[in-house]
């Protein structure tokens, strides 16, 4: 979900509007992807490497996830709506960890469609943890990542223009197809999902094989 900031920017505004802005973005798109019959959508929200930023503009990225945390808990039933938080979560707060704790206990009641946020996340962190985790334990590097039991993504978007991972999901999306966008997140619309599920639909996935 990127180009929060410079949506804001564009527009004359300070870049925390544009947090907003992509947070309200981020609901519409939840439930259309529901609403499509998606079993899951997978969104970067906050990275390992997002702290480095002015301590205003990340206190309020992390409001932001509470805020949405806190209405998913009171919803999640009625709206069919799985959450569950993938990333380092130890530095959160204690609100963030308790609204993240009760919306997975209400999620394991529910079935289909599920929403990861990737909050605190980083894709070499997480396969640090996961390399660490295997050697204590035996069980397979998959199986020990924050996503295990989880399929690997078929398709990425990115919006915002860059072309990058930026350290998402760097083993998951081992053979994900890729699809790029210039629209910053804040803009992003139901056609937008239905433009990248079109191209998605004329790739030819061949896995290694033939
Ligand atoms: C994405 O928007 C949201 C987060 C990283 C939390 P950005 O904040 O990266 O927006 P730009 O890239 O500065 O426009
Ligand atoms: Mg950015």
């Amino acid at each position: 979900m990127d180009g929060n900031g410079r949506w804001a920017e564009s527009k004359g505004l300070p870049r925390v509007a544009g947090h907003k802005q992509g947070a309200e973005t981020f609901r519409k798109i939840a439930y259309y992807c529901r609403d499509i019959g998606l079993d899951y959508l997978t969104v970067y929200a906050f990275s390992t490497e997002n702290w480095k930023r002015d301590k205003l503009e990340v206190n309020a990225i992390l409001r932001l996830l509470e805020d949405y945390l806190e209405e998913a808990a009171e919803k999640m039933s009625q709206e069919g709506i799985r959450l569950k938080a993938i990333g380092d979560l130890d530095p959160l707060s204690k609100r963030a960890k308790a609204l993240i704790a009760k919306t997975e206990v209400l999620s394991a009641g529910l079935s289909g469609f599920q929403v990861n946020l990737c909050v605190n996340y980083g894709g070499r962190g997480e396969l640090v943890r996961a390399a660490k985790l295997s050697s204590e334990t035996g069980r397979d590097v998959a199986d020990c990542l924050d996503t295990a039991g989880i399929p690997d993504p078929d398709l990425l978007i990115r919006a915002g223009g860059e072309k990058r991972l930026s350290n998402f999901l760097l083993w998951q999306c081992a053979y994900t197809e890729l699809y790029f966008t210039d629209k910053f997140w804040p803009d992003f619309t139901d056609a937008d999902v239905d433009e990248a599920i079109a191209e998605f639909n004329c790739r030819s996935r061949r896995f290694g094989g033939l």
